[in-house]
């Protein structure tokens, strides 16, 4: 079940984020903390205003929330509007057993019995839970991951206290992600979420439309099949739009979730206990998972990196389709023979992957970079040329390709060009690996001297889809619409 946390600081407020996300959520919980003063004498009637169960909440400042009282004056403002049609109210752990409870109890109201962490996790959350669960509540942990061993701790809840049928688990943070989109793999019987124009855009915030139709969170049962991509930073990257909607499209029970990772050893851990078929893998840790393979490819061996891993048998194998997704927009040109030079820009993790892949298909390579000596170390594996990027105009109109690798020009930096003086003739093909902005500055200037131009998100696209065929055996499927987000 989604819940929708209502973060207003009106009725009104709230009334506005229940309609606006009412399609995807089966509860909301109203937070009496964070409503203005004076809206406080009318909260009790806010359930008789919607069509789903409301949790009452007042959450205390020092547990994240908003409400500065003292505490028994907090507990009276919670008894008093629990009057209303409330189908939970969330009383915090600590809180002592009162006559109220026994009233809400007698009245048909359940007890979210909760407890906070916002700097982190206790040792002790298993025997925590279980605790909470014997006086008869609903027990809700909320922490917040430090390592990715704390979130595995999360995810080993379901088998840990598997007796306790009805129990929340909310791991908060950008680490806490996964467990928030995979709730029912902790155990947890419902996951919040929030309106998208309640918070503005931070990174890994999850809106129910998010949950339902990108993630369909809800759905996860036993046969799910997970994926994910690891990295760190990873909630910005676009992967989980491009393989939830290819999964869905296909008929194929799985889910795609971010994964922040501090420790790849760690995650080859999760990975075991969750059962994950496949993971994409980013910066920083496309070297860091190569100990961890059983089998590679010959391009996560020449490169020495690996930006995919699948499952196979009982062995995870190592795949780069960086270097496929670089190849296929200009195989056609590779195949009938038209490409014979290329100069790269750049001789950086993304630049290994371009120069390799030229270099097995017999093009000679001359590398240019600010910093000559990474040139050098990469032209010798590949016994290419190499050069300085202040003496990039020595080879214009010599190559039939120019790769782009460098981040320069990347949005924010979008009137950054690597090599402004270059200039191009019109015949060679121009591939800028940067796909922000859709149309860089050093692009723009190639494709006014009348060159074959090659945009970065075609490589992007490209190495999305052969990572989905990697993961299932399938193609992408041409209907299946890459999920925009709001
Ligand atoms: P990636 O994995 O994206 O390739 P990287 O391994 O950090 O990232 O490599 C970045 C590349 O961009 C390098 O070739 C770097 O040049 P140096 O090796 O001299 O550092 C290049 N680069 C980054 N900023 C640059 C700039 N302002 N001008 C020119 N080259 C730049």
């Amino acid at each position: 079940m989604l819940c929708l946390t209502l973060t207003g600081t009106t009725l009104e407020e709230d009334f506005a984020q229940y309609e606006r996300n009412r399609q995807w959520i089966k509860l909301v919980e109203l937070r009496i903390d964070l409503l203005d003063e004076s809206e406080l004498s009318t909260a009790s009637s806010f359930p008789d205003r919607v069509d789903v169960p409301v949790i009452l909440t007042c959450r205390r400042i020092s547990d994240g929330g908003n409400c500065g009282l003292p505490e028994r004056q907090r507990l009276s403002l919670v008894r008093t509007v629990a009057a209303g049609h409330f189908a939970y109210v969330d009383i915090e752990d600590d809180v002592k057993k009162t006559e109220f409870e026994h009233e809400l109890h007698e009245r048909g109201i359940k007890i979210i019995r909760s407890y906070h962490d916002c700097q982190g996790m206790p040792a002790d959350i298993y025997s925590r839970l279980s605790r909470m669960a014997t006086k008869g509540d609903i027990p809700k942990i909320a922490v917040t991951p430090k390592t990715f061993m704390d979130v595995i701790s999360l995810f080993r809840i379901e088998q840990e206290l598997a007796d306790v049928p009805e129990k929340i688990v909310i791991g908060m943070g950008d680490m806490g992600v996964p467990t928030r989109i995979l709730y029912k793999r902790t155990g947890s019987f419902l996951t919040f979420c929030s309106d998208g124009r309640s918070i503005s855009g931070a990174p890994g915030h999850l809106t129910p439309k998010m949950m339902s139709e990108l993630y369909r969170a809800d759905q996860v049962d036993k046969q799910t099949h997970i994926y994910g991509v690891i990295g760190n930073p990873v909630l910005h990257t676009a992967s989980p739009m491009i393989h939830n909607p290819g999964f869905h499209a296909i008929r194929f029970n799985a889910i795609y979730v971010p994964f922040l990772v501090d420790s790849v050893r760690s995650f080859f851990k999760l990975a075991e206990s969750l059962r994950i078929y496949g993971f994409s893998v980013t910066i920083p840790h496309k070297q860091d998972v190569l100990p961890y393979l059983g089998r590679i490819t010959r391009e996560v061996k020449q490169i020495g990196s690996c930006n995919t891993v699948v499952r196979i048998q009982n062995m995870w194998k190592g795949i780069n389709t960086d270097y496929y997704g670089f190849l296929a927009p200009i195989q056609r040109e590779i195949e009938q023979g038209r490409i014979h030079s290329a100069l790269v820009i750049g001789a950086g993790g993304a630049a290994r992957a371009v120069v390799w892949a030229l270099h097995n298909h017999n093009i000679k390579v001359t590398i240019v970079n600010r910093s000559k000596e990474k040139a050098k170390a990469l032209a010798e594996e590949t016994m290419g040329g190499y050069d300085s990027l202040e003496n990039i105009c020595a080879y214009q109109g010599q190559v039939d390709l120019v790769v782009q690798t460098t981040s320069v020009g990347m949005a924010p930096d979008i009137d950054g060009d690597p090599a402004p003086d270059f200039r191009f003739i019109g015949s060679e093909i121009v591939y800028d690996l940067v796909y922000k902005p859709h149309e860089t500055k050093f692009l723009a200037r190639a494709n006014a001297a009348g060159c074959r131009i090659q945009y970065g998100i075609d490589m992007l696209v490209q190495q999305g889809k052969l990572q989905f065929e990697a993961f299932t055996g399938y193609h992408y499927p041409q209907w299946a619409s890459i999920y925009e987000m709001e």
